[in-house]
């Protein structure tokens, strides 16, 4: 069986789900790029996402998140994506979403989300009085989005790094060979 996957893996989930960590872990494990969605962004807005928020608006931020969406993937090659945890908010960006890839949803508990975005002051969604209530009500909202893009669904709570890694590229392989 081939260990190649003929496609780009894309991971969505929300902040705080180990989007970033799992895609750098896929991209040393398959020697793809890893492109890191809102990253782009910021190099294409020359400023940080809080920034962006403050001085733009939020909507702005989903106009640049669908370009950068669309500029991967005109790009040559393969590549391991960890895109914003909003950008299945907005039905265009779902369809950019799915054109990319494999799509990945890593899940995760409402608990985990609190205790890893607590410290953080670059999440501006999350900058209210009651994050607990915002980050409920977005998951709320959020969870039919992801699912409708989602190729595997992936509930993360009991794995370490490496058996999520290992667990995404076992199902996509199964994917891309069984014709699934
Ligand atoms: C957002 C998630 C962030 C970033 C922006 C908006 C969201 O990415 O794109 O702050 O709407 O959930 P992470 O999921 O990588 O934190």
């Amino acid at each position: 069986m081939s260990t190649e996957i003929p496609k780009n893996i894309v991971l969505v989930g929300f902040m705080g789900c180990g989007k970033s960590t799992i895609a750098r872990r896929l991209g040393k494990m398959l020697g793809y790029e890893v492109l890191d969605v809102d990253t782009e962004i910021e190099s294409k807005a020359g400023m940080p996402i809080t920034r962006i928020f403050e001085t733009r608006g939020e909507d702005y931020f989903r106009q640049l998140e669908a370009a950068v969406l669309q500029e991967i993937g005109a790009r040559p090659g393969r590549f391991i994506i960890a895109t914003g945890g909003g950008v299945i908010g907005r039905k265009r960006n779902r369809g950019l979403v799915k054109q990319l890839g494999y799509v990945v949803w890593l899940q995760v508990s409402r608990e985990t989300i609190l205790e890893r975005t607590r410290r953080s002051r670059d999440r501006p969604l999350l900058e209210t009085d009651d994050p607990a209530a915002r980050i409920d009500a977005l998951l709320a909202e959020r969870a039919p989005l992801y699912r409708e893009v989602a190729d595997l669904e992936l509930d993360t709570s009991e794995l370490d790094a490496e058996e999520i890694a290992c667990g995404i590229l076992e199902s996509a392989r199964y994917h891309f060979t069984s014709g699934a």
